[in-house]
């Protein structure tokens, strides 16, 4: 065992960290509120796709993993992740409440030389001036006692190419020794751990990767509109563009972006500009585009019904992307409401979520009157449609 270390926060960012820690001989507590996700993984039960049951249960047997909902820990703690919640509110900005909470907690705690990693996704500054602040204050430490680090993370559930392993990681600290210490301690399970001369160039560079994918796909998103008034495939414009072996990226149509990454993070990046008196305007009108697309679609599909009132329509995909259960800020649920609005009578399908608002996933049957394909799992199999016509999001013809 190299030391003990407390991870807060078991979700997508935390779990697997704290998996990939015990699995390299640290001895990982994983630290979270939510008492039934700790008492989940207590017994060896996933809370994530992408961990499997006995990823979990292998590592609680080996000693090395032990997951709770208690806020206090042990003196020889050396190293303290963050990874909570950084969503948006209900203003559409920022919302730190969970970050702060966590942050007050682990300075109730801190002891000196302890050193602190926030993974969280957060604006430029918010470590030295608003988590800095709190930590001191929490703990009656000086700045001098402990080490603070920021470590942006970059997981992206589901990619079987890249995991926590092979993904190159940034690290910054406030201190060349917190930077030092961050590194050294990734460096037992990243292969590549790239230190940033400031915290700032770490914060920014994770909202700047963010903020990238949110401005390419709304803008493909708007040239597949384009290809669909035209009648051209627009996924066969991105596979021939993507022949060139420079200078192009792919990226593809949808009904917009989802997930705690994608249409969050560049909102911290726009509001810090904004606050700093720069402009955001690619961020603001890619945002625009994106929070268009499901009336976009509402419009299509009034198209093809004539009107969609009164008409039955099966939703297929509920999650913000293939083959994950997460709906957290699916574009799919905007365009389930918008449709409802104009009185559709919609019904959804996806047997990853299963259940949600209080309503279960519909089987596919030809017992409607669309078909709207927005989330397209592996799994799916579309024969029981029969001749129900189908909106494809994920195409423009
Ligand atoms: N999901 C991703 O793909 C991804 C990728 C890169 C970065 N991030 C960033 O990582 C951070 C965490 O995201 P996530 O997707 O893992 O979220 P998540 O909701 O899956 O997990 C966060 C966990 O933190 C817990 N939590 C909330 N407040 C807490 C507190 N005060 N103390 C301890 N635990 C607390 C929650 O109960 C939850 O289980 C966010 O800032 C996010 O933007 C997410």
């Amino acid at each position: 065992m190299i030391g003990k270390v407390i991870i807060f926060g078991q979700g997508y960012v935390g779990l697997p960290l704290a998996l990939a820690a015990a699995r390299n001989d640290f001895n990982v507590i994983g630290f979270d509120t939510n008492f039934n996700k700790v008492a989940q993984l207590a017994k060896g039960i996933s809370v994530i796709e992408d961990v499997s049951d006995k990823q979990i249960s292998d590592a609680i047997s080996s000693g090395n993993y032990k997951v709770t909902d208690n806020p206090n820990f042990a003196q020889d703690v050396k190293v303290i992740c963050i990874c909570v919640p950084t969503p948006l509110g209900d203003d559409h900005k920022p919302d730190l409440s969970a970050l702060e909470q966590a942050v007050t907690t682990v300075g109730k705690n801190l002891k000196p030389d302890m050193l602190v990693i926030v993974e969280s996704t957060i604006s430029p500054g918010t470590t030295r001036k608003v988590l800095l602040p709190i930590l001191i204050k929490t703990s009656g430490l000086t700045e001098e006692e402990f080490h603070l680090a920021y470590s942006p993370e970059r997981i992206d559930p589901l990619n079987k190419a890249w995991n926590i392993k092979n993904t190159p990681k940034l690290v910054a600290g406030l201190t060349v020794q917190a930077a030092k210490m961050a590194k050294d301690f990734y460096s037992k399970f990243v292969d590549q751990v790239v230190i940033c001369p400031t915290v700032e160039v770490a914060e920014i560079a994770k909202l700047l990767e963010n903020s990238y994918r949110l401005v390419n796909i709304s803008f493909i998103n708007e040239i597949s509109i384009f290809c669909q008034k035209i009648g051209v495939d627009i996924n066969e414009v991105v596979k021939a563009a993507a022949t060139k072996p420079y200078g192009f990226m792919p990226f593809y149509p949808s009904v917009g972006v989802g997930g705690h990454c994608i249409p969050v993070d560049p909102i911290y990046l726009s509001e810090a500009a904004k606050a700093a008196g720069a402009g955001s305007r690619f961020i603001d009108l890619a945002d625009d585009i994106n929070q268009a697309m499901p009336s976009y679609f509402v419009e299509r599909a009034n198209q093809i019904l004539g009107t969609v009132t009164g008409k039955k329509i099966l939703v297929i995909g509920l999650s913000y992307k293939p083959n994950v259960a997460d709906v957290r800020e699916s574009p799919v649920i905007s365009l389930i409401e918008q449709l409802r609005k104009t009185g559709a009578d919609v019904f959804w399908h996806d047997e990853l979520v299963k259940s949600w608002n209080g309503e279960q996933t519909t089987p596919i049957s030809s017992d409607f009157d669309l078909a709207i394909i927005t989330t397209p799992h592996d799994y799916l199999e579309l024969s029981a449609l029969k001749d129900v016509p189908i909106l494809n999001t994920r195409s423009s013809i």
